[in-house]
C-alpha cells in the first residue's frame, strides 16, 4: 500500500533577513511574505512566534534553525535556506518531521573561490599590513626589508575538501602553476586530469602544502578536524585559509600556530563562534579577517535570493526544487523527487 503523501500547499513565507529585491518579488509574487528588516539575526522570540505562522522559511547562515524553531514551525513545510551550508539547520530533525530543507550551492562557487585567492594573496604579500602602515604615516622610504612575504608561483596549493569551491579555487590555482593536493572522501578524476592534482590523506596535506585552504561543510565528521597535531605539521613558510566554516578548526590551536611562529600566516572568513571572534586573533598582525563574505558579490547574492525563492515555488507547484538536502522528505509530499 502507498503511504499516504501531503499537499506541497504553501500560502505564507517568512524570510528571517532582508534578502535581494530579486527573491523578495518573486516570493512576494506566489505567497504572502513577511520579512523581518531589523538587525540580524532574527531575534529569537520573534522567530520562535512566527515561524508557527508559516508554511516555507528562508533562513539565513546567522539563524539557528534547531529543534525548538523546527517544532515551533506547526505549518512548516519546507526550510529554504539562503546559502549552500546548513549546518545551522537540524537537518535531521527536519526530516523526522517531514520538512524539506533546501539550499543554493553551485551559484556562489566562484564568487567564494575569488574571495578565497583574495584572502591567499592579502596574507602572502602582506596587503592589510601594508594597508595600515600607509594609513599610520609610517611609509617613509622604499625599504628592500619592509613587508617581505610569501611567493606563490610553484608553491604546493593543498585543498581539504575538493568539491564545488575546492575545485574552483584549484582552477585558479593554475595562473600562479601550483602543484595541488587535495583532501576529499573521494577521488576527484577531473582534478587529477586537467590540474594534476594529487589525493592524500591529512598529515601529509598539511607537511607539503605552501597554501592550505578549507573547502570542507562542518558535520559531525568535520567538526574540529584541524588541531594543534595537524597544524603543527605545516612548514612555518606556510598560510592557511578558512572560507568553509570556522568550527572545523579548533580556533584556539590556530591562534597558538600564529602566535607562537607554527605558520606564517592565515586569512580567516569564517570563525568558530561567529560573529564573536578569539580576542588573540584580533592582536595578531599575520592574520586577515574579513566577515563572512564569501559569497557577497552583487550578481552571486542576487543568483542566492533567486534560487532561495525558486526552490519555494517549484516545490509549492509539486515540483522537484533546484536543490534538496534530504530527499526523504521530499518524498513524503505529492512533489516530484
Ligand atoms: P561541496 O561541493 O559539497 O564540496 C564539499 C567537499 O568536502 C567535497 O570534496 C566532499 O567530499 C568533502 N567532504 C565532505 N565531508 C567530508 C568528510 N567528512 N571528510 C572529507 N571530505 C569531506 O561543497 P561546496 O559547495 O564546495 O561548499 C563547501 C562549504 O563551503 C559549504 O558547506 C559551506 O560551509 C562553505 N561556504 C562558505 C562560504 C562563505 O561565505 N565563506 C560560501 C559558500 C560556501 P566528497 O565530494 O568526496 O563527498
Ligand atoms: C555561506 O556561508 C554559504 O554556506 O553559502
Amino acid at each position: 500500500m502507498r503511504a499516504h503523501k501531503r499537499r506541497p500547499a504553501i500560502e505564507r513565507v517568512l524570510i528571517t533577513g532582508k534578502i535581494p529585491e530579486v527573491g523578495l518579488r518573486l516570493l512576494q509574487a506566489h505567497f504572502a511574505v513577511r520579512q523581518y528588516e531589523g538587525p540580524l539575526p532574527m531575534p529569537r522570540p520573534q522567530l520562535l512566534e512566527e515561524v508557527a505562522q508559516c508554511e516555507a522559511l528562508v533562513s539565513l547562515v546567522a539563524d539557528r534553525i534547531d529543534r525548538e524553531v523546527i517544532q515551533a514551525g506547526r505549518s512548516l513545510k519546507l526550510i529554504s535556506n539562503h546559502a549552500v551550508g546548513v549546518d545551522n539547520i537540524d537537518v535531521a530533525f527536519a526530516t523526522r518531521q517531514g520538512i524539506v530543507v533546501t539550499n543554493t550551492p553551485a551559484v556562489l562557487s566562484e564568487a567564494t573561490a575569488d574571495l578565497t585567492w583574495a584572502l591567499i594573496l592579502a596574507v602572502s604579500r602582506r596587503v592589510v599590513e601594508g594597508d595600515r602602515l600607509v594609513r599610520q604615516g609610517r611609509f617613509t622610504a622604499w625599504d628592500p626589508l619592509l613587508l617581505r612575504g610569501q611567493d606563490l608561483v610553484g608553491k604546493t596549493l593543498g585543498l581539504v575538501g575538493a568539491g564545488r569551491i575546492g575545485s574552483a579555487v584549484a582552477r585558479r590555482a593554475a595562473g600562479w602553476q601550483m602543484p595541488i593536493l587535495y583532501y576529499s572522501r573521494t577521488a576527484k578524476p577531473e582534478l587529477e586530469k586537467h590540474h594534476s592534482a594529487r589525493k592524500v590523506d591529512l598529515p601529509t596535506l598539511f607537511e607539503q602544502a605552501d597554501v592550505i585552504s578549507l573547502h570542507l561543510p562542518l558535520t559531525d565528521q568535520t567538526h574540529h578536524l584541524i588541531t594543534a597535531s595537524l597544524l603543527k605539521r605545516m612548514k612555518p613558510s606556510a598560510v592557511f585559509v578558512n572560507t568553509a566554516r570556522g568550527a572545523i578548526v579548533r580556533e584556539a590551536d590556530l591562534v597558538r600556530a600564529l602566535e607562537e611562529g607554527w605558520i606564517a600566516g592565515a586569512g580567516l572568513d569564517v570563525f568558530e563562534h561567529e560573529p564573536d571572534i578569539h580576542p588573540r586573533l584580533l592582536e595578531l598582525s599575520n592574520v586577515v579577517l574579513t566577515p563572512h563574505i564569501g559569497s557577497a558579490t552583487y550578481t552571486t547574492r542576487d543568483a542566492m535570493a533567486e534560487m532561495a525563492a525558486k526552490n519555494i515555488i517549484l516545490f509549492s507547484q509539486g515540483q522537484k526544487p533546484l536543490s534538496v538536502v534530504n530527499p526523504e522528505a521530499l518524498a513524503g509530499f505529492e512533489c516530484e523527487s
